[in-house]
C-alpha cells in the first residue's frame, strides 16, 4: 500500500506528559484593559518543531514569549492560568526567571548580537553563570558554533566584532548564544523574516538539525515556512487557537472554514 508519510504522527490532544515539552492551560492574558490571548490550551510535543501561525496581531508573539515570561518584561501584562513546562509550573513564585530563560532560550526576528566580538557574543550568558575556566569555556564556544552551524566560518575570526557577521551569520550566532546555555527549548519569534532565501534555507536547515537536542517552536508568518519545518501547526486568530494539529492534515485537510480561508490566502 502506498504511504503518504514517511512516519505516524501523534494526535497533538492525545500528547502523553512524558511527550509533552510545554502545556499550556486556561491561559489568559492581558496587556491593561486589552485581552490578547483568551483560554489557551495546548500541549507542545518535545523534540520537535512546533509552528505558530496567524495574521499580525492575532497573539503569536506574546504567547510564544509566555513560554519564559518574557512578557513580564511588558509593563501591566496580567497572566492567568497554567504552563507548565517539563512538568514545571513557571508561573509560580518560586520560579528562577533568569534560570528558565537560559533552559528555554528565544531569538527574534532582527539579529540582536551584542557589541562585542563572536566569542564574548556565545560565552556571554556562561560567564553570567559564573564559569570562568578558560579551557572549557573555549569548548563550550567551539561545540555552540558548530551546533549552529557557524563554526566553519567563523573559527579564524572569533575575535572579530560580531558587526562584521552577515545578516544570516548573525541570526547563527545569536542562536548559538542560545545554544551555548544547553536550553531544552528554543523559541524563534520569526527568525528568518529579516533574510534573504538562501540564508533562511540555512536556518531552517538548522532547525531540522536542532530538533533532536531541543524542542523547538517558532513563530512565521510565512506558511510555506512553517509547512516546510514544522512538524505541527496551530492557526491562531483574535488570541484564541482555532486549529491545532500535525503541519500535513492542517496545510492539506484544514477542519475550521477559517484556518482553510487563512492558508488559501483569502485574508491575511
Ligand atoms: N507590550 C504590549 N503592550 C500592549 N499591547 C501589546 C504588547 N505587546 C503586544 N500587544 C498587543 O497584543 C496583540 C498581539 O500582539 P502580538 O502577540 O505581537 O501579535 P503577533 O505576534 O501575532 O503579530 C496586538 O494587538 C498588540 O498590539
Ligand atoms: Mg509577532
Amino acid at each position: 500500500m502506498l504511504k503518504l508519510f514517511d512516519y505516524e504522527k501523534t494526535d497533538v490532544s492525545q500528547l502523553t506528559d512524558e511527550q509533552t515539552a510545554i502545556k499550556v492551560s486556561g491561559l489568559n492574558l492581558k496587556f491593561g484593559k486589552k485581552q490578547v490571548l483568551h483560554n489557551i490550551n495546548l500541549r507542545i510535543p518535545k523534540n520537535q518543531i512546533t509552528a505558530f501561525i496567524g495574521q499580525s496581531g492575532c497573539g503569536k508573539s506574546t504567547l510564544l514569549s509566555c513560554f519564559n515570561r518574557m512578557n513580564d518584561l511588558a509593563g501591566d501584562c496580567k497572566v492567568s492560568g497554567k504552563i507548565l513546562v517539563h512538568g514545571r509550573n513557571v508561573y509560580s513564585k518560586r520560579e528562577n526567571v533568569s534560570k528558565l530563560r537560559a533552559s528555554v532560550g528565544m531569538v527574534f526576528q532582527k539579529p540582536n548580537p551584542f557589541p562585542m566580538n563572536i566569542y564574548d557574543n556565545v560565552s556571554y550568558g556562561l560567564k553570567l553563570q559564573g564559569r570562568v575556566v578558560r579551557r572549557e569555556m573555549d569548548d563550550a564556544v567551539e561545540q555552540a558554533l558548530k551546533d549552529a552551524a557557524l563554526w566553519d566560518e567563523v573559527k579564524e575570526r572569533l575575535f572579530e566584532p560580531a558587526s562584521i557577521l552577515s545578516g544570516g551569520q548573525q541570526q547563527r550566532l545569536v542562536i548559538a548564544r542560545a545554544l551555548a546555555l544547553k536550553p531544552s527549548i528554543l523559541l524563534l519569534d520569526e527568525p528568518t523574516s529579516a533574510l534573504d532565501p538562501l540564508t533562511t534555507l540555512i536556518i531552517e536547515e538548522l532547525m531540522g538539525a536542532l530538533k533532536k537536542r531541543c524542542t523547538i517552536v517558532i513563530v512565521t508568518h510565512n506558511m510555506q515556512q512553517a509547512a516546510r519545518v514544522s512538524d505541527y501547526t496551530a492557526f491562531l486568530h483574535q488570541g484564541e487557537v482555532v486549529e491545532y494539529s500535525d503541519s500535513d492534515s492542517l496545510f492539506t485537510l484544514p477542519q475550521k472554514k477559517q484556518t482553510e480561508d487563512y492558508i488559501t490566502g483569502r485574508y491575511g
